[in-house]
């Protein structure tokens, strides 16, 4: 039997393209080599922060934009098809400055978000103290976002698995595939270990360990594993009641009292380890944010790998193999980017444009025989 369309990956990007395709009628297969939502898809904290991730004032603000409007759509259709609550709420967030650089930084940041037509307002440090009262006395101004929001992944991604697989996809758990198979310039199935199982499309979704996928012409270390530590700690009742940016990291308090600080970003391969250093790190952060967090019961520290790009877009669509698409290198934004991208690689696999995000997205800037 040939599948149609074969999805290698049950991360975010996986169960959100193959949602995506199930809720247009295609069965999709998703294979995962674990479970779904196993690795740094359910330790991101959530942030669906487009206006704090935006680095500078480039074509990916109003994409991401878009993908946080998609989110308060796609929470919804989840709690009628699914029963679970993800959790999206828009809890604002506020960027902090220390010293007088960081405040022009928010200064210039601030200039240019109110130019792309986005809420944003600079506040006093005692204005931001009046908003947090537990945030740092060491505070120079801030920067408030009121718009951004928060989800919390693991609900996520169980709520994309459950309602992708009651509208006709299907998981297969515990797979791993070990290469591509192309003949003639097209893609024909994956190999998984001797077996060839027959597929006319297949969706690379597989995060950091995209680019080891043997078979896909993508150049060396296209996609590669920036490890990301993060401390989940109780605080009742919450100290912070929006996300917070500052000292290098940030804060994310959930409802329930749950408050995670991270993250830390560090090269060093596949290390998947909780290290001293890290929890110093976030140590560093929560005392640079909100001093009383030190104080909280720590409950865990989580560790995964962020799929980094060199130009820190994701590559979203078409490969020049015939049938063959990735969806992976979303470094930061995965969770931010997640319907969005489902939605993109969809209407790709039926054959459509996709517009301004596929341009911007195109895996083949990065292919082989790509200039550069
Ligand atoms: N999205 C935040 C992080 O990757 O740490």
């Amino acid at each position: 039997m040939t599948e149609d369309v074969l999805i290698i990956g049950a991360g975010v990007m996986g169960c959100a393209t193959a949602h995506a395709l199930a809720k247009r009628g295609a069965t999709p297969l998703v294979l995962e080599r674990a479970v779904p939502g196993a690795e740094a898809s359910s330790v991101a904290a959530g942030i669906l922060g487009p206006a704090l991730e935006a680095e500078h004032d480039g074509p990916s603000l109003p994409v991401a934009q878009r993908a946080l409007e998609m989110h308060g759509a796609l929470a919804e259709e989840l709690l009628e098809a699914t029963g679970v609550d993800v959790g999206f709420r828009v809890s604002g967030a506020l960027m902090i400055a220390k010293d007088e650089r960081e405040r022009e930084a928010l200064v210039e940041k601030h200039a240019f978000l109110v130019r792309r037509g986005l809420r944003a307002e600079l506040l006093e440090a005692s204005d931001a103290r009046a908003l947090e009262p537990s945030l740092t006395d060491a505070l120079v101004g801030a920067l408030s976002l009121p718009d951004e929001a928060q989800l919390e992944p693991p609900r996520l991604l169980r709520a994309l698995a459950i309602a992708a697989e009651r509208r006709g996809a299907r998981f297969k758990t515990g797979t791993t595939v070990r290469g591509l198979v192309v003949r003639d310039g097209r893609v024909v199935g994956v190999d998984l270990g001797g077996e060839l199982l027959e597929a006319s499309r297949v969706v690379v979704a597989a995060g950091s360990w995209t680019s080891l996928l043997p078979g896909l012409e993508l150049r060396e270390d296209v996609i590669f594993p920036v490890r990301g530590q993060i401390a989940h700690c109780e605080t009742r009742a919450p100290l912070l009641r929006r996300i917070v940016f500052g000292a290098g990291g940030y804060v994310v308090p959930r409802p329930d009292g749950r408050t995670l600080v991270g993250a830390t970003a560090e090269r060093v391969g596949f290390r998947r380890e909780v290290t001293l250093a890290g929890l110093e790190r976030m140590a560093s952060i929560a005392r640079g944010i909100a001093p009383a967090l030190l104080e909280a019961p720590f409950v865990e520290a989580r560790v995964s790998f962020r799929p980094a790009t060199p130009d820190g877009l994701p590559l979203v669509g078409r490969t020049s193999i015939e049938g063959l698409f990735v969806t992976s290198g979303h470094y930061r934004n995965g969770i931010l980017l997640a319907a969005l991208s489902g939605e993109l690689l969809a209407d790709l696999l039926e054959g459509r444009d996709g517009g301004a995000a596929a341009r911007l997205f195109d895996p083949r800037r990065f292919e082989r025989d790509a200039l550069g």
